[in-house]
């Protein structure tokens, strides 16, 4: 592990430098080589919260603090666009009982929203606090989270005040199922999150996302309360075509969702609006893992000139893991990505799934969110799957 030298610090902002990176990602192309703008021998510098510099390690200026990173390399911190992390209890039986050859269904959702309703704020939060430093010490430092185990305006507000207060990236995911109280009159329930549950909920979501798919909403429901969301400031993201072809991804494309994530089941007019649109396609390998489903194709939709993320998709019943460094192993072994191309998505492309510009980039004036791999390259996160390769992180400028 490198060790710190500490400088001469004069005013409360100090300046740190990471010198003798062997690979730096800056995945700015104009910084260096190819898409992931890769530096050799790279070092940057790190003022309060932001990257002041970046270039290589013979070129770079005096700071108060030094940091050797001693061949390792570093990559953006990872932006998760796609999580589920307000809930209680787990879904082990369900699992298990899958691992023998049951299907996953949309069903399992309301074991953890029983569970969820039961549980106090506190422990919604301790439990969200639990994930959030689990894939922190995985290098992701931008993470999206989701209501949607709660499915009554008071459940799924708490839920977003509780998340809201550690991130910034919060969704509105009332339509996740039909809550079981309107099990015979779903389109009550769709009243139900258009009205008195969106305006309990929006104050604390920046986004508003809908579970389309049999089971779960049709293309009229989610329309319905994608728009609501959408009249109230809160811009869409989509569950598309997760389980079977659907009208999800065409049903994004059309709105400007941010991202169409999932997108496991894609038909060629589906591959071609989202590479006309600015929708990203959010790939969750995750879910495919833990449920035995066919792989999303993204090398699909890379050729067609489609935005792709990568994303862990966390949550108690399709994909129990925080780990984008595992989800970017699968990517490349079994979604036919490059591992240039699934580092990318996963800090970058998840960037863009959120809209943002300020993260998922190590270039000057970025937020100061990073990784270092106790690896030479990027390519080890794909090579040593299962290795836990992140030995330090920062986030907004602070060693976490
Ligand atoms: O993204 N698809 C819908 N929602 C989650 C699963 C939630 C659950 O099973 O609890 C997903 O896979
Ligand atoms: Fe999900």
């Amino acid at each position: 592990r490198p060790a710190a030298t500490p400088g001469s610090a004069h005013s409360a902002r100090t300046t740190t430098a990471i010198t003798h990176i062997s690979t730096l990602v800056t995945n700015d192309p104009s910084l260096g080589e190819g898409p992931l703008g890769l530096i050799q021998d790279a070092a940057l510098v790190i003022d309060g919260d932001r990257i002041a510099w970046v270039g290589v390690t013979s070129k770079a200026p005096a700071t108060d603090s030094h940091l050797d990173a001693a061949g390792q390399a570093v990559i953006p911190g990872f932006v998760d666009s796609h999580s589920h992390l307000v809930f209680a209890g787990d879904r082990t039986a369900e699992f298990s009982a899958r691992m023998s050859g049951r299907p996953y269904t949309a069903g399992g959702i309301r074991t953890t929203v029983a569970a969820t309703r039961a549980a106090s704020d506190e422990q919604l939060e301790a439990n969200l606090l639990r994930y959030l430093r689990e894939a922190a010490r995985q290098g992701t430092t931008t993470l999206e989270t989701k209501s949607g185990y709660g499915l009554t305006p008071h459940d799924e507000a708490r839920a977003l005040r509780v998340a809201a207060a550690h991130t910034e990236e919060t969704t509105f995911l009332g339509a996740h199922i039909v809550a079981p109280e309107f099990a015979d009159d779903p389109a009550g329930y769709v009243d139900l999150v258009t009205g008195p549950m969106l305006d309990a909920c929006a104050p604390y979501a920046r986004w508003v996302d809908v579970f389309c798919e049999k089971g779960a909403f049709d293309r009229d429901q989610a329309h319905a309360i994608l728009s609501a969301g959408k009249a109230r400031g809160l811009t869409p993201r989509v569950h598309a075509n997760q389980l079977t072809y659907g009208p999800g991804v065409q049903l994004a494309v059309e709105l400007d969702a941010a991202s169409a994530d999932h997108c496991t089941h894609l038909t060629d007019a589906d591959v071609d609006a989202l590479a006309s649109g600015d929708t990203v396609a959010t790939l969750l390998p995750g879910a495919e893992f833990s449920t035995r489903a066919k792989w999303p194709d993204a090398r699909r939709l890379l050729d067609a000139g489609a935005t792709v993320a990568l994303s862990t998709d966390c949550n108690p019943g399709s994909s129990f893991t925080s780990s984008m460094p595992f989800c970017i192993a699968l990517a490349v072994r079994d979604m036919g990505m490059t591992p240039d191309e699934a580092v990318w998505a996963a800090t970058a492309g998840g960037a863009r799934a959120l809209r943002r510009d300020d993260v998922g980039y190590l270039r000057p004036g970025s937020r100061a969110d990073l990784a270092l791999l106790d690896a030479p390259s990027p390519v080890h996160l794909a090579y040593r799957p299962g290795v836990p390769l992140v030995t330090a992180v920062w986030r907004g400028g602070q060693r976490v």
